[in-house]
């Protein structure tokens, strides 16, 4: 049973109710030492120094929150290069042992900056933007409008124009009605622009099982039906290619049966598509999972690469097809675990129920703003003290927000140092993908910067806001008004 200590007890305060339910979840372990760092969660730099203090990218956590504040992320550059490169090279020996060709698309929904974007471009990846904002970061940190894809189920006439008129790599159609968009831009800029049909093929893969369906309600990608009509009118179209098949079929994957079975599903239409025309590639989308706890496992991405590449290849033999380039696109597992957050612990709160159960609440000095995923996904994050190793038995801690939203969660279960007490500084790992890019301004909360850190080293790579900044867009301020 897990016992939580607060730091000034009650007399009795550290002998559990003989009737008390725990409320850790089944999953959580109560840890043997409540600082240890869980290699998979943390960035490979992650250490302690020898005065407890984590350091990321040899910047030690005080030091960097003396320079910079809190709350702030800070993005390991070598960790965010390093899978890149993995995913490059696991990719290519994959294709390469198939005598085919991959290519790799990083996900900019994860976290996009032209810091990031040049990294990753560095290590040979692609990247894939899904709005006018992520196309311009991209353009402006010099990527190669060829080597970006633009997919989305709403590009506007506007991401449609600017994205032929760069060059753009290809657009990923989501709807029929944008196939006569981007043609009728193609010709009237006189390009012939490569594009994929995004389909829905059933497939919904979440963490460790997958789930697969005849037909899904959602709104991204065609059915078989749709696609095939959409493929013949993008073939008689002037202006278009048609290159290809789209689908993605979900988020924090772990195995290989999902990827499996959706390759196996959408080799069906790419099979019939033949009959019309030659198809070079097939684009099986994201979705790579990592760890965001202990006791997550995700499979490693050489093998990962290997068995997904083989699966489709055994799919296309299967069929007597030839097998095309493939292409793939990773967001979280690329930039997930290089992101760690650095929040000030404001107060802690003991929280007893009456069953005898009891929890500490830990508020920092961010919340839901500068991270959604608990109270969007109820995802799950994992916590430790940064700025010195605590003592006293591990506590049963959720760490909260400081917005006005009892939902304002950040890690919901985790056992921290009992002593945790305010003016502590709090690292939440895995926070470098779907954080910052889902950041909000709620309760006019300015969000925090973004701290790129290698070698001892460390820089600004987003500009946090300021309170002027907040008050800059409002209209009603003497100073603002008149403008739009
Ligand atoms: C089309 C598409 N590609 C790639 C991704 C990236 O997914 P992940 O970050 O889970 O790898 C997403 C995310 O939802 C997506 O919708």
């Amino acid at each position: 049973m897990a016992r939580s200590c607060p730091r000034i007890p009650p007399d009795d305060w550290c002998v559990v109710h003989p009737s008390a339910v725990s409320l850790a979840p089944e999953w959580l372990i109560a840890p043997e030492d409540p600082n240890a760092l869980a290699p998979s969660v943390w960035p490979a730099s992650a250490r302690r120094d020898r005065d407890g203090v984590l350091a990321i990218g040899d910047m030690s956590a005080t030091e960097l929150v003396r320079s910079y504040g809190t709350p702030l992320l800070v993005l390991d550059e070598e960790e965010v290069r390093a899978r890149a490169r993995a995913f490059h090279d696991s990719f290519a020996a994959a294709a390469a042992a198939h005598e085919t060709t991959a290519r790799v698309y990083y996900a900019g929904k994860a976290f996009l900056s032209t810091a990031v974007a040049r990294w990753v471009t560095e290590e040979g990846l692609n990247v894939d933007v899904c709005t006018r904002g992520e196309l311009e970061v991209a353009l402006a940190a010099g990527v190669e409008p060829a080597n970006i894809g633009f997919h989305g189920n709403n590009k506007s006439v506007d991401e449609i124009e600017r994205a032929v008129q760069v060059g753009i790599g290809s657009i990923i159609v989501d709807s029929a009605i944008e196939i006569e968009r981007i043609a009728a831009v193609a010709v009237r800029t006189g390009a012939v622009q490569r594009v994929l049909v995004r389909v829905n093929n059933g497939v919904h893969a979440e963490t460790h099982d997958f789930l697969a369906t005849a037909h899904e309600d959602q709104k991204f990608g065609m059915t078989f039906a749709d696609a095939e009509v959409a493929v013949a009118r993008i073939r008689e179209l002037p202006g278009l290619e048609f290159v290809g098949l789209h689908c993605h079929i979900g988020s924090q994957i772990f195995g290989v049966a999902g990827f499996r079975e959706s390759a196996s599903r959408v080799l069906e239409l790419h099979e019939k598509l033949l009959a019309g025309g030659d198809i070079p590639l097939l684009n099986l989308g994201g979705g790579f999972g990592i760890a965001y706890t202990s006791v997550d496992d995700p499979t490693p991405i050489e093998q990962l690469a290997a068995e997904i590449v083989t699966a489709v290849a055994e799919g296309c033999a299967a069929r007597g097809i030839a097998l095309p380039s493939l292409a793939f696109e990773p967001g979280r597992a690329i930039v997930g675990t290089a992101g760690v957050t650095l929040y000030e612990v404001g107060t802690t709160k003991e929280v007893r129920l009456d069953s005898g159960a009891s929890r500490l609440y830990v508020s920092v000095d961010g919340g839901m703003s500068d991270n959604a995923r608990t109270a969007l996904y109820g995802a799950q994050f994992s916590a430790r003290l940064a700025s010195r190793i605590g003592s006293g038995g591990p506590a049963l801690a959720r760490v909260v927000g400081k917005h006005c939203e009892s939902g304002d969660i950040v890690v919901d279960h985790e056992y921290l140092p009992a002593d945790i007490a305010p003016g502590d500084l709090l690292a939440v790992p895995a926070t470098g993908a779907y954080c910052a890019s889902l950041s909000s301004n709620y309760n006019h909360v300015p969000r925090p910067p973004v701290v790129a850190v290698s070698g001892g080293h460390s820089r600004v790579i987003v500009r946090g806001e300021s309170i002027d900044d907040l008050l800059a867009r409002d209209a009603g301020i003497s100073a603002n008004e008149g403008a739009r």
